[in-house]
């Protein structure tokens, strides 16, 4: 194993209610609020008017932050980060998915910085300080709600990274499948692909001794499929909503990859073909992660096999490694159609004219992924493989 240091500060709370706790954490931090969300599904489902008579009752001042797009913006954070300075902002409520949570992380820290923010996401600069924040999960994907991650999109110069630090986790996070009801079923099939290729990410790592670790990663992957299929047919079910929002959170709150670092390859490839095009996340990740193991198979053969064989129920009789590996990541393939996932970048109306740009972008920092380690030539061959 790797040595590791873990600490994950926020407070999660999980379960059908639970919003009622929200006056009393942000209380802990002052009465004037920015209440953050996206294009208007809060308000749609009730969310919005449930907080807001919340915080009614017990005397907050609200200041509304609507408009934060999916693949949020630069120019958003700085408009929400503008608002906190203008109306002197205590505390922050991100109302939303990834996408609002993850401009939320960047609004709290550029609130106390006069520089430009987009300084923090290319690491020119590091925050010293944040607003607190703390978040109201409405859709089951990213686990922004409980990790330090944030995803911005410079739109000007069409460039999408992550960044993070400790300042960026939520004070607290209530986690209420009850709203995640409304999400509609592209947005769910996203979520159940967004988990899964998170686990993906970690279990792909190069440590050593990880037993553990590993076969935890098989189980959650096995059970996120099982919840996902079944989800995608009855997607009113609160419970069968309730164990994705588990799982969601466990994707990526760091639990899974304690003593292992994983690739992130995929991710960043992913990343910079929704800088280019505005696409889906996760829609990316369905196309391109099938295409990556089969690329990356060569680096690892035995990982591959066991993960055909534990995850996806391969029989592994009288086949070799490869047939064994490529049979496991057909399956994977099938699952993901199966429950609607894009298949091909063509599905997104994405040809080959800008695959050259997307995996300069990609490998605008060297080899692509920690177990992989992708040349930007390799990155291309994948991209055109997933045309
Ligand atoms: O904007 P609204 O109207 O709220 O609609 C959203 C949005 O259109 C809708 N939605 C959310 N909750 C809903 C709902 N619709 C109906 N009912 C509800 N209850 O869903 C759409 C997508 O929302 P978004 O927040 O964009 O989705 P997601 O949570 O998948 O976030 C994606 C973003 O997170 C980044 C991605 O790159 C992308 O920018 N990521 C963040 C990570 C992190 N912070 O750790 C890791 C991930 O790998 C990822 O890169
Ligand atoms: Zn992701």
């Amino acid at each position: 194993m790797d040595n590791f240091i873990f600490n994950n500060p926020t407070k999660l709370i999980f379960g059908q209610g639970q919003l009622q706790h929200l006056p009393k954490e942000l209380e802990t931090y002052g009465k004037k609020v920015l209440l953050v969300y996206g294009g208007g599904s809060i308000k749609r489902n009730g969310l919005y008017d449930e907080i807001m008579k919340l915080l009614k009752d017990d005397d907050f001042e609200v200041v509304d932050m609507p408009g934060v797009e999916p693949n949020p913006r630069l120019s958003t954070a700085k408009r929400g980060a503008d608002l906190c300075k203008e109306h002197n902002i205590d505390v922050i409520i991100a109302a939303g998915g990834g996408s609002v949570i993850d401009c939320t992380k960047l609004i709290a820290s550029a609130a106390k910085y006069d520089g430009d923010p987009w300084d923090f996401v290319t690491g020119k600069a590091t925050p010293k300080e944040a607003l607190p924040f703390g978040t109201v999960l409405t859709i089951t994907a990213t686990s922004s709600e409980m990790n330090a991650g944030s995803v911005i999109t410079n739109e000007e110069t069409q460039e999408k990274y992550g960044w993070g630090g400790p300042l960026n986790y939520p004070k607290f996070s209530i986690l209420d499948p009850k709203y995640t009801l409304t999400v509609p079923l592209d947005q769910t099939v996203n979520g159940i692909v967004d988990t899964m290729s998170h686990i993906f990410e970690q279990y792909f790592h190069t440590a050593d001794n990880a037993l553990f670790q590993d076969e935890i990663c098989e189980a959650a992957l096995r059970s996120v499929m099982k919840t996902g299929e079944q989800l995608v047919k009855d997607p009113e079910n609160t419970e069968l909503r309730e164990s994705m929002m588990f799982a969601g959170v466990w994707g990526l709150n760091g639990f899974l990859s304690m003593g292992t670092r994983g690739d992130w390859g995929t991710h960043n490839i992913e990343h910079a073909v929704s800088a280019v095009y505005d696409i889906p996340h996760a829609g990316g990740l369905a196309i391109l992660f099938p295409h990556w193991m089969k690329h990356t198979f060569p680096k690892n053969p035995q990982r591959f096999v066991q993960l055909a064989v534990n995850v996806f129920g391969v029989d592994s009789a009288d086949k070799t490694n490869e047939e064994i590996a490529m049979e496991g990541i057909d399956r994977l393939s099938a699952y993901w159609k199966g429950i609607g996932a894009p298949v091909t970048l063509a599905d997104y109306d994405i040809d080959d004219s800008k695959l050259e740009l997307i995996a300069e972008k990609a490998a605008v920092n060297g080899p692509v992924g920690g177990f992989a380690k992708l040349s930007k030539d390799e990155v291309l061959t994948l991209l055109k493989a997933s045309l």
